[in-house]
């Protein structure tokens, strides 16, 4: 009986560690978040975007959703590189705790929502 208790124990423990390894950062530490800056580019009202990891491991290779996605102003492509309806950020390379910024310009904001990433911890 003691021996199966111990069996059970180190089971439960094991399942605990596994799943906090994977739950330690996932894309809902990637915080997207938006200020209108007052000004307009060609008509249309600026936004300044932070694209930031809250997480201590690093993401790389974060997509996002940018189906629709319209600027009046060019984006530099190493910050955001719009390519059809997914945006590469900060040209695939890793997001440590520093955000990265970058604006638009448009009549609605856009939600830039993370798809994917590759998570990595040391
Ligand atoms: C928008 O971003 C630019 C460049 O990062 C910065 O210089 C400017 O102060 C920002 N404006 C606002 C209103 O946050
Ligand atoms: C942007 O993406 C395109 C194709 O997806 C690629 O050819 C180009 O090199 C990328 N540019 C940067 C600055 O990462």
């Amino acid at each position: 009986m003691a021996t199966s208790t111990i069996k059970l124990f180190t089971t439960i423990l094991f399942f605990v560690f596994f799943s906090q390894g994977y739950s330690k950062c996932s894309l809902k530490d990637i915080h997207v978040s938006q200020a209108i800056t007052g000004l307009t580019v060609k008509g249309k009202p600026e936004m300044n975007v932070t694209i930031a990891n809250w997480c201590s491991c690093a993401q790389s290779n974060l997509k996002l959703d940018c189906r629709g996605f319209q600027s009046t102003k060019a984006i530099n492509p190493s910050i955001l590189n719009v390519s059809g309806n997914v945006c590469l950020v900060n040209g695939g390379k890793p997001l440590l705790k520093a955000a990265v910024e970058f604006s638009y310009a448009w009549d609605t904001s856009f939600s830039f929502d993370p798809i994917s990433s590759s998570i990595s911890c040391n």
